[in-house]
């Protein structure tokens, strides 16, 4: 069966706010996920599951390890990678509290590839 997602011994520590300690959210996971496949992460709060999601989406950068996505490494060709995810819809909360629908559009439009001068108009025609 065709592989379209590899996830590659991957890897991420967020700093402690105030704190020079690290939180070792995700290590050594790896797994493959083949075209047509559905895959569940099943874990307790705080198991990286979240963070592991982002890094396949490009939201983070994993520290270590590799993922590729159709056969695209994500760190070398991001934008490309991402051309074969459509929408991430997580259950809980999926956009940026602290900041407006507006800059939630740009954000995501932006992690997309999509320029400034594309994004400032596909905003204003999409809050009509
Ligand atoms: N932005 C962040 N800054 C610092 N620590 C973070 C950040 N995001 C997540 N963490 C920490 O990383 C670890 C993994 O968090 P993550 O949100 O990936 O887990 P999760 O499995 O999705 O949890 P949940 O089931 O609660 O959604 C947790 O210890 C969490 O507190
Ligand atoms: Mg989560």
């Amino acid at each position: 069966m065709e592989t379209i997602i590899e996830v590659q011994n991957i890897g991420k520590s967020y700093k402690k706010r105030r704190s020079k300690e690290f939180v070792h959210a995700v290590s050594g996971v790896s797994f493959n996920v083949n075209r047509g496949e559905i895959l569940g992460l099943l874990g307790p709060n705080g198991a990286g599951k979240t963070t592991t999601i982002k890094m396949i989406c490009g939201l983070l950068i994993a520290d270590s390890g590799a993922i590729r996505i159709n056969g695209i490494d994500i760190k070398e060709n991001r934008l490309k990678a991402l051309r074969h995810i459509s929408a991430v819809l997580e259950g809980n909360r999926n956009l940026y509290w602290r900041l407006t629908v507006r800059e939630n559009l740009e954000y995501f439009a932006g992690n997309r590839g999509m320029s400034r001068h594309d994004t400032k108009d596909q905003v204003e025609e999409n809050l009509i």
